[in-house]
């Protein structure tokens, strides 16, 4: 019996693809993060592991999926084949420990990316625009009357928009950002080939959009040295992930008036604890990861999760393996 273990519930539609004969499915019935020792617990044997971003699937994870030989007393041929994370990111999988497994892993790319660039794009407004300012101010009974310069924000039109790694999503906001009349697009990128230089995107940009994936080169490029580099008026977003930016840097830009603003979909850690500094900023807006987060999307990523081990187990490849 071929055995998928599945970090989260699934979606009933995606559940039920994976309802066939000789496959023994192991779901969690609830939509939190599994506790680490649960997952080492329920790994042992598995063909298949459905998981989240939240998941950290190391070698831990990966030595315990192997098969106890008593005999012998230690891991032989580990029965695990494949990994579909239901998420476009992937660094929570070590991927060179997977390679030395023979573990293939997939990812959700194109299914998600009109969900989270609408997402960037509100997020984008909601800082420039001061939206949470003005709610919480007429909540508060802080709206005494219309001003002429209370509560004034920024605008696209005319602007120049930096977008920080350039890929599907990237240039889906860029398209959706068009229609409200950003004056030029700047792109760069540390993988792709360049438009422009990092350098050269911090200091002439009045918003910066961080799309790219969190890897040992990107991991906290946005510190104080960037911040010092780009305008004092720049809103800063970021939907991608939270350890691209200096959580301790950005404060205290925000804080000097460095730069403008911050709009956060991301954070690190997730979740963001309570008393983090950041939140008592008027200028930072943060959200709690939703960029996918519409019915249409997130029932597609898991649906191509489930397609994608069901593809492997039928011995044929990955429909969207991760780009290594
Ligand atoms: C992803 O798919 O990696 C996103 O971060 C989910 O919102």
């Amino acid at each position: 019996m071929t055995r998928v273990y599945v970090t989260r519930c699934l979606p009933e539609d995606s559940a039920r693809l994976l309802q066939k004969d000789g496959i023994n499915v192991v779901m969690r019935s609830t939509d939190d993060a599994i506790p680490r020792q649960e997952l080492l617990d329920n790994i042992p044997g598995c063909d298949a592991l459905i998981c989240m971003l939240t998941d950290k699937v190391d070698k831990d994870v990966l030595d315990a999926a192997g098969k106890h030989d008593t005999k012998l007393n230690h891991l032989t041929s580990p029965s695990l084949k494949v990994i579909a994370t239901v998420s476009v990111g992937f660094d929570h999988i070590d991927l060179d420990e997977c390679k030395k497994r023979n573990i293939v892993v997939s990812n959700t790319p194109r299914v998600s990316t009109d969900a989270v660039a609408e997402l960037t794009v509100a997020l984008l407004l909601a800082t420039s625009r001061r939206l949470m300012e003005c709610a919480n101010a007429v909540k508060n009974g802080d709206w005494k009357s219309w001003g002429l310069l209370w509560m004034c924000g920024t605008e696209l039109r005319g602007s120049t928009v930096g977008i920080f790694g350039l890929g599907r999503i990237g240039i889906a906001i860029a398209t959706r950002l068009q229609c409200f009349g950003v004056k030029q697009f700047y792109y760069t990128d540390i993988v792709e080939v360049p438009q422009v230089e990092i350098e050269d995107l911090l200091k002439s940009c009045d918003f910066i959009i961080i799309n790219c994936a969190l890897t040992p080169e990107t991991a906290g490029l946005f510190n104080e040295k960037a911040f010092a580099k780009m305008k004092n008026n720049c809103v800063l977003v970021n939907a991608a992930r939270g350890g691209v930016i200096n959580q301790k840097d950005l404060y205290q830009a925000l804080v000097s008036g460095a730069i403008k603003g911050a709009g956060l979909d991301v954070t690190d850690p997730e979740p963001m604890a309570k008393d983090d500094p950041l939140l008592t900023l008027n200028n930072c807006v943060v959200l709690p990861h939703i960029g996918s987060n519409t019915m249409e999307t997130r029932t597609e990523m898991a649906s191509l999760a489930v397609n994608n081990v069901l593809a492997v187990l039928d011995g044929k490849p990955l429909l969207t393996p991760v780009p290594r």
